[in-house]
């Protein structure tokens, strides 16, 4: 059985004290994890916790990454560069991203070929606003979603993680139900297994107020191998119980 992933997305959040104090924190608590962990900076502070993160088995992430592979793009930065500071992960189409950002689902395909490319594992986020779920229109959304990741990646999309994150449970405090995740981790599951061979082998995470309380239950769902987990991520006593859940 694949190990779990439970990655943490910082936001725009830290600074460099904030940094170093919750990953000092982590370590402290952290004795071996049975799955795997990854955190999610801002791309400011990539060298400071690749130090930090050095040696310890934890694995360092990014929270974006441009669809260009180099050159007259102001203000962005390219897998390749990300691969510079250890990246070893890369969220694409995050909610916040495609809604405050304009990125569209073919922008997000691309995001998710350049982060392969670099041999980068592009975390792909897919997920229902509530009027789409209220509408009865979750699955063809996040179908649609994976569809043109899997349309742009070919038989590549085995090496992705996808993250199932309903954007009305996304900072809000309310959480999908263990069914209602499982339903729709069930629904990606079918769609990955009908690109791929190696479907069972993708970790699909669930994002979405994952928190210490409710961690275990969502993690013990058949389809979710692993959560993203934003707020909670950010209080170390928190990830570790979240951490210590994924078994
Ligand atoms: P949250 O964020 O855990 O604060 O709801 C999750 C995410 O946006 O990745």
């Amino acid at each position: 059985m694949k190990k779990k992933l439970i990655a943490g997305n910082w936001k725009m959040n830290g600074s460099l004290a904030a940094n170093e104090a919750l990953i000092r924190g982590l370590l402290a608590g952290l004795g071996t994890p049975a799955g795997q962990v990854a955190l999610c900076v801002p791309a400011v502070y990539l060298a400071q916790c690749q130090a930090l993160l050095a040696g310890t088995g934890l694995d360092l992430g990014a929270q974006n990454v441009s669809e260009h592979e180099a050159g007259a793009y102001t203000g962005e930065i390219s897998a390749a560069m990300l691969r510079d500071f250890g990246v070893r992960y890369c969220l694409v189409g995050h909610s916040e991203r495609r809604q405050y950002h304009g990125e569209s689902d073919g922008v997000v395909a691309l995001k998710a070929l350049r982060a392969l490319a670099s041999g980068i594992t592009p975390i792909v986020c897919v997920g229902e606003t509530l009027a789409e779920r209220e509408a009865g229109k979750t699955e063809e959304v996040v179908r649609r979603q994976l569809a043109a990741v899997i349309h742009a990646n070919g038989h590549c999309i085995s090496e992705i993680v996808l993250a199932y994150e309903p954007v009305w449970a996304i900072g809000t405090g309310k959480t999908a139900s263990t069914e209602q995740a499982q339903q729709v981790h069930a629904v990606l599951r079918a769609q990955l297994k009908a690109a791929t061979a190696q479907a069972d082998r993708i970790h699909i995470l669930y994002g979405g107020s994952m928190n210490a309380a409710n961690a275990a239950q969502l993690l013990a769902q058949p389809d979710i191998d692993g959560g993203l987990v934003g707020g909670a991520s950010l209080k170390a006593p928190d990830f570790l119980s979240i951490i210590a859940s994924a078994v």
